[in-house]
């Protein structure tokens, strides 16, 4: 089966397959096996200058569609994911190199929200309030805010393109999307699927290309009213600036260095699984991964040993083969990245007690392969402990007790995911109070949000918002305090009040 069909990828303005005015394209690689899988514009910013007046211009009208019938497209949306899931699931799994089981998963996630928001457009509630007035009535809505600007990374590059871009949609805006280059066959498939559903020309409108120049064009633009970004801490934190200084509303996912807490009471089988798979699940190239364990002391060799067991038999390699547990890294800087911190995990005097190397034997040296890492003896100040890594690589911090746990948790830069295994009930309720993370889990490992939830984090992880769930669409809208005087005189708020 012949999955791509195209040789280079065009950009989508205004209902139109088109050419990036710069001439420039690069190639995408499938990191299991180095080939190449298609080519993807570098766009010009007069690209992006041009997505921004045709979603202006759809958007007036778009807006003015009742919100139940803007749902339907989405609903048709979600209909066309389902029907192509397997299909979907086997290009992610090419471009990202996500195991096609996680595959499967982040398409459905996609498929979820697309219910999920279509249900929205009978909702998008808004408040009715008394006025303090006689005859006066008020009420607060749910307003669109006109164009918004999406910028997706490539480690979930469907499900984060479905999370910013249906509730933008459903709520009556018109979308500028710039998808990572690294992942574009996912935003090349959603926006053929946006069309095919029925969605108005220059509702949404793609633009591939560099952060540096599609992005920095997307913040120029100043019909472009909202930035909605998942990316590095780094790259956000310049997004941040340059919106603040424009009064141009930005929402930020980025890092995480999520803990899993492992009490001396807890089911250790289980706790081994929840770790493994929220660590070296994505190949650890999730922001929600797990990458500190904060272990009591009484049960620290007992879990490092049954770890070790459990890693020795993840297999590895090209994630289309249903037997593979863990999928390549997305490139080779990302993988030298991984690699850097084993030294510095080293030389700060952690203990490895396996993995940390690149695999360059039989096929994987074809791709861009990491051992899965575990280090121990590691203690909360260490780098490795505080940075994020990206990859495959977890600490073991020993702790002596859930007090101390609690406080290493939230040490670090980031607040995005946290776990505790445990039976007792007064620390389960205790850590979902005193994790500072945007989202707990219960015996559960640090990755497996819901699309009706809301997704994000406290602290280096963000700026206050989040994505999915119903806040998401605060992102999206604007509040707009409606009064409506008929009492046929003028009334005077404050003033006339008796
Ligand atoms: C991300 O890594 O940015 O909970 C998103 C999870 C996934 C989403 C992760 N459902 O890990």
């Amino acid at each position: 089966m012949t999955l791509i069909h195209e040789e280079q990828l065009k950009n989508f303005i205004d209902g139109k397959w088109v050419e990036p005015s710069s001439g420039k394209a690069t190639a995408v690689i499938n990191p299991a096996t180095s080939e190449t899988l298609v080519n993807v514009p570098l766009s010009a910013a007069s690209d992006v200058e041009e997505a921004t007046s045709a979603a202006k211009k759809a958007q007036k009208t778009w807006a003015l569609v009742p919100a139940p019938q803007r749902a339907e497209v989405l609903y048709r949306v979600g209909l066309i994911m389902k029907e192509r899931k397997e299909r979907l699931s086997q290009l992610l799994t090419m471009e990202n190199g996500k195991v096609i089981e996680e595959a499967r998963g982040e398409v459905q996630e996609g498929i979820d929200m697309a219910f999920y928001m279509a249900g929205e457009g009978r909702r998008l509630f808004g408040q009715t309030t008394p006025s303090e007035l006689k005859d006066k009535f008020a009420m607060s809505v749910r307003a669109p805010v006109g164009v918004v600007g999406i910028i997706t990374p490539w480690n979930f590059p469907i499900a984060i393109a479905t999370w910013k871009s249906f509730p933008a949609i459903v709520a009556g805006n018109a979308v500028v999307w710039k998808p990572a280059t690294e992942t574009p066959i996912m935003a090349y498939e959603l926006a053929k699927i946006f069309e095919e559903a029925g969605l108005p020309k220059g509702v949404i409108n793609v633009v591939f290309g560099s952060g540096s120049t599609v992005g920095e064009a997307m913040i120029e633009q100043q019909d472009i009213r909202v930035i909605s970004f998942t990316g590095s801490n780094e790259v956000g934190r310049g997004i941040a600036g340059k919106c603040g200084q424009r009064l141009k509303k930005v929402s930020l996912e980025m890092g995480g260095k999520n803990g899993v807490i492992v009490m001396d009471d807890a089911d250790l089988s289980l706790a081994v699984e929840g770790i493994l798979w929220s660590a070296y699940g994505t190949s650890g190239q999730r922001c929600t991964a797990c990458s500190r364990v904060m272990v009591h002391e009484k049960v620290k060799d007992e879990l490092e040993e049954r770890l070790q067991k459990e890693i020795a038999k993840l297999s590895i390699g090209n994630g289309l083969d249903e037997s593979i547990k863990v999928g390549p890294i997305i490139n080779s800087k990302g993988l030298e990245k991984v690699k850097s911190y084993i030294s510095i995990g080293k030389e700060e005097g952690a203990k490895l007690l396996t993995g940390g190397y690149i695999m360059e034997n039989g096929d994987h040296k074809k791709g861009n392969y990491f051992a899965p890492t575990l280090f121990t003896d590691v203690k909360p100040d260490m780098r490795i402990a505080q940075e994020e890594i990206f990859g495959p690589v977890v600490s073991l911090i020993p702790v002596k007790s859930f007090e101390e746990a609690v406080e290493i948790n939230n040490s670090v830069e980031f607040g995005l995911s946290s776990s505790i295994f445990t039976q007792n009930v007064n620390q389960v309720f205790a850590a979902q109070r005193d994790l500072d993370t945007g989202i707990v889990y219960v015996n559960a490992g640090t990755t497996g949000a819901e699309i009706h939830l809301p997704f994000g984090g406290t602290k280096g992880t963000g700026n206050g918002h989040r994505d999915s769930g119903v806040a998401a669409l605060d992102v999206f809208t604007e509040w707009k305090a409606v009064y409506v005087d008929f009492s046929g005189k003028l009334q005077r708020a404050q003033i006339d009040v008796e």
